[in-house]
């Protein structure tokens, strides 16, 4: 949660942190500021809502843009309420230190106390003032410079963060730190500038050497010279690596479409296919995925896998359950990561932990991998972002390789992560033998067909546009689903909620008799997922039971179907497929959907309210 961006080097700073906070917006935006240093004083302006209020402020004076060193913050509130006051920088007492921070720092009510003590006062209800004023008694009490005084006051903080700090007593330089919540450093041409974000995202275009701090790690950045990391607490000097950016600016960039979401639902074909890449060898009749290859023994004799994972990750690995239990004979559970890390779970050296995140910063599944890690399970990890704190803490995975996804609601993301699974249970069915060489042919044929299938899908647009314009008002939806796409009934409920706040619930279409029948009248759409396969008969009885309410039904059937077509009020095919593989294309008409009713009904589709893509706090 919260994005950082700062610059210091010899253009203009203003533009590129401005530019860079945009791109960050997807991690929060209740509230946005920044500092510009113009050589002689640091100018703050901040205020209550997105970076574009943030603009305005800027705009009514242009002194505010000058200078070439500078920082900013976009928020997801955490210690007090967004408002100009609360949001970041904040300054500390003398007003020589400025900070931006990304995290929560647990301690801070003991700590302000004894700075209050001390004699400071506070503006701000925020931890991160507190923070800044810690800072500041360090360095008058210690005599050092502000790197120093960083890391000593970081030893006395509980919590998580990514910080960045300056000192207009020492201009030339900028010092960053991380403990739980991720920061990229880019470097320019010979040290001449430097960047510091939340991801690599903000300084594209101006240089492709990246360096992730890694946690306890904090780096002082001074104009012309190279980057000088160190971890916080045992003062050790670390050798920066630097990378390779992998990700290009058409890939963060709208592209022509209304809204990010739209533009990544309509990219899953290709998603689907990269996700493939490398690893459908159709011709060979084989899944190559060498994460499992030099694993296999230990998944094969594991006693259980368990997926841990939160919000759509985790109706991703629910999915994985059935897959992975149907195809490879090999004992599965789900677990909300947040339960999971405080339940005193029962784990060993003989589990398999799945970990799935799309941001693979999520607080509670890394919490959760370390758990599992200390009791000796074997971490897997399914993540989107490359070189991400969860891609790093476990001890093996494979990538979704959907390329970034900028909507917070999840969508490509949602099913490169079923096709990584998918890969996962025909590989492992195929390796014990739990899938006949026929079955696991058949498989890979249909599933090779699956990124076509859903350009197929997407051209029904109108159509779902239609229905969407009929049941827009709706104050309360039912999602049914069974089997496969009960998972798939989740998503659809939880993507509706997120960008269009009418209440949805996702149901096991049989379940709907023990309870959500009751909600059932004229004025309730009723979405069900009614593919020929899968429980078909018993799920057309459900529908019957729906029709007798009066309740509306919108089916999800498969192609040519005839009898569901004949009670529901409206339907909307997919594709033929093998059940296990339907996920894939049930999930695309939902998705459209949920965009199509926020739309029409005005909310900001990209950037629900009270929503971040990335949750690093637990
Ligand atoms: O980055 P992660 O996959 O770990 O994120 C988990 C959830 O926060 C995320 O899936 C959230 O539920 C999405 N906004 C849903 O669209």
């Amino acid at each position: 949660m919260c994005g950082i961006s700062a610059y210091i080097g010899h253009r203009e700073a203003y533009p590129i942190v401005i530019n860079g906070l945009k791109r960050l917006e997807y991690r929060g935006y209740d509230s946005s500021g920044i500092m510009m240093y113009d050589g002689n004083k640091m100018i703050i302006s901040k205020t209550k809502g997105k970076v574009s209020d943030l603009e305005l402020i800027t705009d009514e004076d242009e002194v505010r843009k000058v200078g070439n060193i500078g920082m900013g913050h976009t928020r997801w509130a955490t210690h007090g309420v967004p408002n100009d006051v609360n949001s970041h920088p904040h300054y500390s007492q003398s007003g020589n230190l400025a900070i931006v921070h990304n995290g929560i720092i647990e301690n801070y009510d003991t700590i302000k106390k004894e700075l209050i003590a001390r004699g400071y006062s506070f503006k701000s209800d925020t931890d991160t003032e507190v923070l800044i004023n810690l800072i500041e008694e360090v360095k008058k009490t210690e005599g050092c410079k502000l790197g120093k005084a960083v890391q000593l006051a970081l030893t006395n903080v509980v919590g998580a963060y990514a910080i960045t700090v300056f000192d207009k007593e020492k201009p030339d330089e900028i010092v960053v730190a991380r403990l739980g919540s991720p920061i990229a450093i880019g470097v320019g041409v010979e040290n001449k500038e430097f960047f510091v974000a939340s991801d690599a995202s903000p300084f594209l275009e101006y240089t492709q050497n990246v360096i992730y701090l890694e946690d306890e790690e904090m780096a002082i950045i001074k104009l012309g010279r190279t980057v000088k990391v160190r971890r916080i607490h045992d003062d050790a000097l670390v050798d920066p690596i630097i990378q390779k950016l992998q990700m290009s600016l058409d890939q963060i960039e709208k592209g022509g479409y209304e809204h990010f979401m739209l533009k990544e639902i309509n990219e899953q074909p290709k998603a689907i296919t990269d996700t493939f890449r490398g690893r459908m060898l159709l011709e060979e009749n084989m899944i190559k995925m060498s994460s499992i290859e030099d694993n296999l023994d230990k998944f094969l004799n594991a006693n259980r896998i368990i997926i841990i994972a939160c919000g759509t990750s985790w109706h991703a690995g629910l999915v994985g359950e059935y897959l992975i239990e149907d195809m490879a004979r090999i004992p599965v559970e789900v677990e909300y990561a947040s339960e999971f890390r405080y339940r005193n779970p029962i784990i060993t050296d003989k589990d398999i932990v799945i970990a799935i995140s799309q941001s693979g910063e999520t607080a509670d599944t890394l919490a959760a991998i370390k758990l599992a890690k200390s009791k000796g399970a074997f971490v897997y990890g399914i993540c989107n972002v490359v070189g991400s704190s969860i891609a790093r803490e476990t001890h093996t995975g494979a990538y979704t390789h959907a390329g970034p996804e900028i909507g917070v609601a999840s969508t490509k993301a949602f099913t490169t992560q079923i096709t990584v699974l998918t890969l996962i249970a025909l590989k492992l069915g195929q390796a014990n033998g739990s899938l006949p060489d026929y079955t696991f042919k058949k498989y890979i044929q249909k599933m090779q067909l699956i990124p076509r299938q859903i350009e197929q899908l997407l051209q029904i647009d109108e159509h779902v546009k239609s229905i969407a314009d009929v049941y827009k008002n709706a104050t309360n939806c039912l999602y049914l689903g069974r089997g496969f796409n009960f998972p798939v009934a989740l998503e659809g409920a939880l993507k509706l909620k997120e960008i269009s706040y009418i209440h949805a619930e996702g149901y096991p279409a049989a379940e709907m008799k023990h309870g959500p029948i009751a909600l059932i009248d004229e004025n309730m759409p009723i979405f069900v997922i009614a593919t020929n396969k899968g429980h078909y008969e018993k799920v057309v009885s459900n529908i019957q039971e729906i029709k007798s309410r009066a309740g509306k039904i919108i089916a999800i059937v498969t192609e040519g179907d005839t009898q569901v077509r004949e009670i529901a009020d409206h339907v909307i095919e997919i594709p033929e497929t093998e059940e296990a593989l339907t996920p894939l294309l049930t999930t695309i008409p939902f998705q459209l959907l949920s965009y199509h009713i926020a739309v029409m009904l005005g909310k900001n589709v990209d950037q629900p309210r009270n929503l971040a893509k990335s949750v690093t706090v637990e």
